[in-house]
């Protein structure tokens, strides 16, 4: 039989997401403070590690790997961890190895992703708008971004865009950014902001509650449910105008935690059971203690053992403090 981790609420974990770093290139507003403080490099774990690490989960029955970040992409010889973990979709152990990106490294590195194995992936992108992407991303191009994720539709990956709901911000874009998104063949799926590490604005006030977007579209739009699932939490309606795909992820109105099926590491070996949550299992003494992978595989039964039921974010309104005190940035989503 194959192998299997089931948590105490009868969720099997077949999904890791990899932060490989903190860092990113860019800054976003609801994500990141402006001076932020980064790792030191010792305190990474080295490549061969964290390649040891995802594939003692993959060997526990893990199907899918994402790689976050910060950005993904600009980890140093990023491309060496993903080339060796393609041979695990290559024995057939992984369904999908694949990245949350914000598009910037694209154009140099598409072509070598699609080499490796990967089919599909996930780009941030709250704005059509150059001068608002350069606000919201503090300093980023939007064209570059552009010709990423066109160089990746030219390798063949499919691209889905990630966008950040944001009051006063992309609200009344939202509507363009769905034409032009299933106009360039991507799904688009719209993110509720989660009250996450402290940040220069504040998301109190920017926080635009989904079902209230749904509203507003089904004004303009024909919106019917759909049953598409890619083993993430969005769920997809289908637009009868554009033909395409529109997703919604909520963790703030509508609880999806009872079909969760995920788990986070970031790049210092920590393991986040939960990403609501501030309860966490160090990976890295177990790693590093041994060669074999046993005490890494106990430390990994034992966290999953204590996988929570759900997350405890709430949107303070009165202490405007966020609900879990690292930033989104650690895990990366
Ligand atoms: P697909 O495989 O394309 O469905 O991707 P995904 O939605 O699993 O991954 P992606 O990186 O695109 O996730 C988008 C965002 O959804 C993340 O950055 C998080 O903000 C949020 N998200 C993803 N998984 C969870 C989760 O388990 N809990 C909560 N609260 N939010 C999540
Ligand atoms: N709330 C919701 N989504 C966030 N992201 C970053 N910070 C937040 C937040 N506070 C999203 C990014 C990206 C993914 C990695 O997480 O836009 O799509
Ligand atoms: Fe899973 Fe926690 Fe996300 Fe809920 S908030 S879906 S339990 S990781």
């Amino acid at each position: 039989t194959p192998p299997e981790m089931i948590d105490p609420f009868g969720r099997a974990i077949t999904y890791l997401r990899v932060s490989v770093t903190d860092r990113c290139d860019f800054r976003c507003v609801y994500c990141m403070a402006e001076d932020m403080t980064f790792l030191p490099k010792r305190d990474l774990l080295t490549l061969e590690e964290l390649d040891r690490l995802a594939s003692a989960f993959v060997d526990k029955g893990v199907r899918r790997l994402r790689l976050t970040g910060g950005e993904p992409l600009v980890r140093k010889n990023i491309m060496h961890l993903i080339a060796s973990l393609s041979r695990h979709l290559q024995s057939g152990a992984l369904d999908e190895l694949t990245l949350t990106t914000n598009g910037s490294q694209l154009q140099r590195y598409a072509a070598e992703l699609a080499g490796h194995g990967v089919k599909r992936l996930n780009v941030s992108l709250d704005t059509l708008d150059p001068d608002k992407f350069r606000a919201i991303t503090r300093w980023g191009e939007l064209d570059r971004v552009l010709q990423g994720i066109r160089a990746a539709q030219s390798a063949g990956i499919k691209v889905k865009l990630n966008a950040v709901a944001l009051k006063g911000f992309n609200d009344l874009e939202i509507p363009e950014m769905i034409r032009w998104a299933h106009g360039e063949g991507m799904d688009l799926t719209l993110i509720e902001t989660m009250p996450m590490g402290e940040i220069d604005e504040d998301r109190t006030d920017q926080y635009l509650p989904l079902s209230q977007v749904r509203s507003d579209l089904e004004q303009r739009f024909t919106l019917s449910d759909n049953d598409y699932k890619t083993g993430g939490p969005a769920r997809y309606v289908t637009i009868a105008e554009t033909g395409g795909r529109l997703g919604f992820i909520t963790p703030m109105t509508h609880n999806f935690c009872e079909s969760c099926n995920r788990v986070r590491v970031t790049c210092t070996g920590t393991l986040y059971m939960c990403l609501g949550q501030e309860d966490a299992a160090d990976l890295r003494a177990p790693l590093r203690a041994s060669e074999g992978d046993e005490l890494l595989s106990q430390a990994i039964d034992e966290a999953i053992g204590r996988k929570p039921k759900g997350h405890d974010f709430i949107i303070d309104r009165a202490t405007r403090r966020p609900a879990v005190s690292r930033h989104m940035s650690v895990t990366g989503g």
